[in-house]
């Protein structure tokens, strides 16, 4: 399928802010965008970029009302030699497929989506930050589109993908942050959507994150819902333990977001030689784990975020102070890693990095 290209007018076009660092995540958008619909019969058509705008849609579209989505996000780099790539890309296109096939969204073809994604930053090209710290952060999102109350699946949806400078997820930039295990509310539960990348996973998780958040926690721990027991994910993150020799995540059971970068961080400790566990992991052991000094670090794992430090963690009223309350060298080495290779800074063993030129 060939992509229609509008550039928009030079006296349109906006430039990109000189500074970047202290802008909130997600708040600005570049010129261009990139489209297409799909309809029964057609599948996807109208392949374009143009100008980023608003849309319109009936306030009947099922989006609005049954929340039928899949989104991702990932990140485009300018290397420390003037390169501009995209990290894991393709990992971003298959999975935006398995959660379209959970949320019965048609699927795209990834080869396309990833030429598409790679022509609409082109458009934009100089809107990838250089600065450390900094990317462009690419929102491939498919809504359904069909104007119908009755529930029942779309037969028409939109494929979009919209670009914003960023520089660091959380306030706290690299530094630790203080998350509270959420025992009121849980996120997943077994045969739900907890491992899709849809819109309705984080909807549900926004209570608990605001009552977290005027509790002064970045965000919530979130534990199984069958037992109330085992810990599964942060609200943006992956999370990791290390404990004694062994770095533990949580398993993938359906519940947990298979991160791009848990991948990662479970890929670059493997190839360190550390002892990189996938398994069940219960908050009583977590605790146990700290109050015997076993643990000695917490970090999360994210696009947005990459690797976190977690300083704090709150369980049942009572605090525990991770490492001082300090960056861990673990979350620090991982961190250098991952962004290094991200900005071409270390060799990249494992090909995540794909040109966009
Ligand atoms: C990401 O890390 O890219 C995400 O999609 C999480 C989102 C809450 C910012």
């Amino acid at each position: 399928m060939e992509i229609k290209i509008t550039p928009i007018s030079p006296e349109e076009r906006q430039s990109p802010l000189e500074d970047i660092s202290n802008i909130v995540f997600g708040s600005q958008f570049t010129n261009h965008m990139f489209l297409m619909e799909w309809d029964q019969g057609r599948g996807w058509h109208d392949a374009r970029i143009e100008k980023y705008h608003a849309l319109t849609l009936e306030p009947s579209a099922i989006i609005f009302h049954y929340g039928q989505e899949a989104f991702e996000g990932l990140k485009a780099y300018c290397t420390v030699g003037g390169k501009y790539v995209l990290f894991r890309p393709e990992q971003n296109f298959a999975r935006l497929n398995k959660t379209a096939r959970r949320m019965c969204l048609p699927e795209l073809d990834e080869q396309f989506a990833l030429k598409a994604l790679k022509q609409l930053i082109e458009q934009d090209i100089d809107w990838i930050p250089k600065a450390e710290g900094t990317s462009l952060y690419v929102r491939p999102t498919i809504i359904a589109t069909e104007p119908a109350l009755g529930l029942k699946q779309s037969a028409s949806f939109l494929f979009f993908i919209i670009l914003c400078p960023v520089g660091p997820y959380y306030s706290e930039g690299f530094n630790p942050v203080k998350i509270i295990v959420s025992e009121e509310y849980t996120r997943a539960a077994p045969g739900g959507v907890g491992e899709a990348k849809t819109a309705g996973n984080y909807a549900a998780s926004n209570l608990a994150e605001k009552e977290a958040k005027e509790s002064g926690f970045t965000q919530v721990l979130w534990l199984d819902a069958v037992e109330r027991r085992y810990v599964e994910e942060v609200g943006s993150m992956n999370i990791f333990f290390v404990i004694n020799d062994e770095i533990v995540t949580p398993q993938l059971t359906g519940t947990i977001l298979p991160g791009i970068t848990r991948d990662s961080v479970l890929q670059v400790g493997k190839h360190w030689g550390l002892t990189m566990t996938e398994r069940k992991i219960s908050i009583d052991e977590v605790i146990e784990s700290i109050e015997n000094g076993s643990l000695s670090e917490i970090f999360g794992s994210g696009t947005a975020a990459v690797v976190s430090p977690v300083g704090e963690l709150h369980y049942r009223g009572k605090k525990y102070v991770i490492k001082d309350g300090k960056t861990g060298p673990f979350a620090r080495r991982f961190f250098d890693e991952i962004v290094g290779i991200q900005y071409g800074k270390v060799k990249d063993p494992f090909q995540w990095l794909e040109p966009i030129l």
